[in-house]
């Protein structure tokens, strides 16, 4: 039997027990072994749930006990989970965590130290939840040249904006209906003004890049400016917004961003609804590919932590997770290359050789321009300011 511990027995951690359980036939299959939660670290205590004869609530009888391989970290914050996590992989066991804060904040360092003490540090769950993209990354895509990621990464965002389109409901009504569903927290900022998508991007784009592309960089816009008129704006124009993370990299730059999105409908992006998430891929041999899945959720995400479990003990030898270095690459904003926009105002319509296309609303009026540059895009916006008052501008997604 192999044994493991949970740092944290909150929605992951209980997930990953679950899962651990639930799935035995299928592990004993398919590693030829069982894999058990022998300890969970928690400061609380629950009892007359049965994990309560394995709580602990002292980090060192985990570290401490030899028969652990595999620390599961699912605790969130930076601190002490990093203290936590390094500590493991010096004692000599693989960790999997779904914490993207950390793994955004110093996954270039634990990196380094699982190969150091030769383990695995492995994070799957940390970007899209359940969707399996970054072993992807790693192993059967792993001879491509990613040139481009564009992702939908956070579900509640995506729900919210996907609510307002069905139902016309406001931005508040929708965040209020996320919140009662619980998707969305009670402090829904790290969603709603995009820092979870950005930390996700973040982490992808590091993974491509090779170099540390931290979040904080990454020019973020979140969903909380976005109106109905915006939406029906965009659905006037033939497209739909959405909260995308791109990455894309140009002649050794990588351009990145969070931000909301104008998405022509018939791209497969505009039927991502829901909670769902998806990541669409353009690389040097296989093109576009397209991954989509649950990318939050009890059980979604405690799959991907307990595929990165039977990863590290899987007999082959250790799993390496290819991370990156700490140097760290600047991203470039997306604007600084030409786009095309969405733009919408009310007041007088304006004609202009950069617009593609136009729709009267009322009161205004949403356009979609050709590619141009920021100069350019600045002295259109003058101009049509002179006789109308710009509500909104978004990038259009680069196809
Ligand atoms: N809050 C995130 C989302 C899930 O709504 O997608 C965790 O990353």
């Amino acid at each position: 039997m192999r044994k493991v511990a949970v740092l944290g027995y909150g929605t992951v951690g209980s997930g990953v027990v679950a899962v651990l359980e639930q799935s035995e036939d299928q592990i004993k299959r398919k590693l030829g072994e069982e894999v058990q939660v022998v300890k969970v670290l928690d400061i609380r205590d629950f009892p007359g749930d049965p994990i309560q004869e394995r709580i602990v609530h002292d980090f060192e009888e985990i570290l401490k006990d030899p028969e652990i391989e595999v620390v599961v970290e699912v605790m969130g914050g930076l601190h002490p989970a990093y203290e936590y996590v390094s500590q493991s992989l010096c004692a000599g066991k693989h960790v999997a965590t779904s914490n993207k804060a950390l793994v955004e904040a110093y996954g270039a360092e634990l990196g380094v130290l699982a190969r150091e003490h030769g383990v695995s540090f492995q994070f799957e769950a940390s970007v899209a939840g359940g969707i399996p993209i970054l072993r992807t990354l790693n192993t059967a895509m792993i001879q491509e040249e990613i040139y481009q990621v564009t992702g939908i990464l956070n579900g509640t965002t995506n729900y919210i904006l996907a609510l307002m389109e069905d139902t016309g409901a406001t931005f508040q009504e929708a965040l209020a209906d996320a919140q009662a569903r619980g998707y969305a927290e009670r402090d829904p900022e790290a969603d709603i003004e995009g820092y979870d998508a950005a930390r996700k991007i973040a982490i992808l784009a590091s993974m491509i890049c090779g170099k540390h592309i931290r979040y904080q960089d990454v020019p973020t816009q979140g969903i909380s400016g976005i109106t109905k008129a915006d939406i029906e704006g965009a659905a006037a124009l033939g497209g739909r917004l959405k909260l995308l993370g791109s990455c894309s990299q140009e002649n050794g730059r990588f351009y990145v961003s969070v931000e909301p999105t104008f998405v022509p409908m018939d791209h497969l992006l505009a039927a991502v609804n829901s909670v769902f998430n998806a990541v669409m891929l353009k690389s040097s041999m296989l093109g576009d590919t397209m991954f989509y899945g649950k990318g939050a959720g009890k059980l979604a995400t405690a799959s991907a932590v307990v595929a990165d479990v039977l990863a590290a003990l899987d007999g082959n030898g250790v799993y390496e997770m290819n991370t990156w270095s700490s140097e760290i690459e600047e991203p470039v904003h997306p604007a600084d290359r030409p786009c095309r926009y969405m733009v919408r105002a009310e007041g007088a319509q304006t004609e202009h050789p950069l617009f593609a296309s136009l729709v009267p609303s009322e009161g205004g009026f949403s356009a979609l321009t050709h590619q141009c540059s920021r100069k350019e895009l600045t002295a259109l916006l003058e101009q049509i300011g002179r006789q109308a008052k710009v509500c909104s501008v978004f990038r259009k997604m680069e196809e």
